[in-house]
């Protein structure tokens, strides 16, 4: 026992204070601080209502506002005191105003609880995170098409099994992140579209017998509307849980870019250079130049995702309406929305500043056999072979190039007529990558019309 006096809160029936160990597991002050200007946001819209109904009288709001304007610039300015022993912002916030303001501070919490106010900050504070997000997908959008811009007729090996596939061009490979990241946004914007119902006013879950004006508590917040049910109001954490979901596909998107990026950028690739801004070097090895932010998006799902199953694991069995296992569920989302922000904004100065070696591109995009399958379509177009068996044909070219360790436009005339005697010169013109990749028109494809019809979509799109 380190403290005898109970909380000034809600010690009202307690003889004594509480155990160091119960303060310590029961604070959230330590975390939750990070919401003050939500919860500052929450009381002066909640103040407001209160005069308007006439439930406090003008002078205590009035009162009230000055205080927590204050209590705000306290907090701001780094000068504001932060209590253990009143567990966390809503109770810290709410003592300082009643040491500025006095009696009419008491009248403040009249027909709502924690159990709103915490909501109610949460999201607010969720949703500043979503725009937030929205912000970083549109920067890393834009660097990605002014890449697929530049790049929208240089060829590269297209992989499955990162073995080589077909050439394909830089840019469709950009634009395929750019679908990524643009679902990404929807997602985001889905979410919060879907979280903004105001759960003030829902009180501790029951709602409140005096007559407040959810409406106007909402609509000052920016809220679209009050929750309409006052017990999943205050258990709902679904808009956590959708921002961690949310951020967990794209945190896995930012991971699959940056795998490709530190493949890309290693001496056996060399398809790209990364900025010196965005490297950095070895203390033993002189000549290294590692690509370590992307290695640390490429890890940043671990605690992302981590998150995500953290929550849900919390959220999942508890009872209605709120317990305080709901507390647990700040730090997870603080961390996410941190290291989020910081691997998109990462991603987008990589993507930004990476050069393309467009000559090792080229090189690589010819070796490898990557023009098989535009044989293998030219035998059932010109020579009327049905698919299966140009599928053989060109099969046992690859092999008779393979033997002679020569690429397939390397083979001459003759070569070819002895595995399939019909085949005439008119078949170089398709072994070429350019014109692989320049007959990929279909739509969607990777011929360069088709991606700078998707760029333009997209710059259109996002106006
Ligand atoms: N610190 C609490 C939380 O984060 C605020 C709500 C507390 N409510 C309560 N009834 N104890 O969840």
């Amino acid at each position: 026992m380190t403290d005898t006096t109970s909380n000034q809160m809600w010690g009202g029936r307690f003889a004594a204070g509480p155990d160091a160990i119960m303060e310590a597991i029961n604070a959230s002050i330590g975390f939750d601080k990070r919401m003050a200007a939500q919860d500052i946001a929450g009381s002066r819209a909640h103040a407001a209502m209160l005069a308007a109904t006439g439930i406090v009288s003008d002078s205590d709001a009035e009162a009230m506002r000055e205080g927590l304007l204050t209590v705000l610039s306290e907090i701001e300015g780094g000068s504001f005191e932060f209590s253990t022993a009143l567990e966390d912002i809503h109770m810290n916030v709410e003592a300082r105003l009643k040491a500025i303001i006095g009696e009419a501070a008491g009248r403040l919490h009249t027909g709502r609880s924690r159990n709103d106010q915490v909501a109610t900050d949460f999201k607010l504070w969720v949703r500043d995170q979503l725009d937030a997000t929205a912000k970083g997908l549109l920067a890393l959008i834009d660097a990605l098409l002014t890449q697929a811009e530049a790049g929208a007729d240089w060829v590269m090996p297209g992989f499955t099994h990162l073995q080589t596939a077909q050439p394909v061009t830089w840019g469709h490979h950009m634009m395929a992140y750019v679908e990524m990241f643009g679902r990404d946004l929807s997602r985001v914007r889905d979410a919060r579209a879907r979280m903004n119902e105001c759960p003030l006013g829902a009180a501790a879950l029951a709602g409140t017998s005096f007559p407040i004006d959810r409406e106007m508590t909402a609509k000052a917040l920016g809220f679209d509307r009050p929750a309409a049910n006052s017990l999943d109001a205050v258990s709902d954490r679904d808009f956590a849980l959708e921002f961690l979901s949310t951020a967990s596909l794209c945190a896995m998107h930012l991971s699959r870019m940056a795998e490709e990026l530190v493949i890309w950028s290693s001496a056996q690739f060399r398809f790209v250079a990364l900025s010196d801004r965005f490297s950095t070097g070895s203390s033993i090895m002189p000549q290294k130049k590692n690509p370590d932010a992307a290695e640390l998006i490429r890890a940043k799902i671990g605690r992302i995702f981590g998150a995500n199953v953290a929550l849900m694991t919390v959220m999942k069995g508890l009872p209605l309406a709120y317990s305080k296992d709901m507390q647990e569920d700040k730090e997870q989302v603080f961390d996410a929305a941190d290291n989020l922000m910081l691997a998109l904004a990462a991603m987008e100065g990589m993507v930004r500043d990476m050069s393309a070696h467009r000559e090792n591109l080229e090189a690589a995009a010819g070796s490898g056999f990557s023009t098989a399958t535009d044989l293998a379509d030219w035998l059932v177009r010109v020579l009327g072979m049905p698919f299966r068996e140009a599928h053989h044909v060109t099969g046992s070219l690859v092999a008779l190039a393979e033997g002679k360790g020569c690429d397939l436009p390397e083979l001459n005339l003759e070569d070819m007529q002895a595995v399939h005697g019909d085949i005439d010169a008119s078949v170089y013109d398709v072994l070429g990558v350019h014109n692989s990749v320049a007959s990929r028109t279909s739509y969607g494809g990777t011929a360069p019309e088709q991606v700078r019809a998707q760029i333009a979509r997209w710059k259109e799109a996002l106006k």
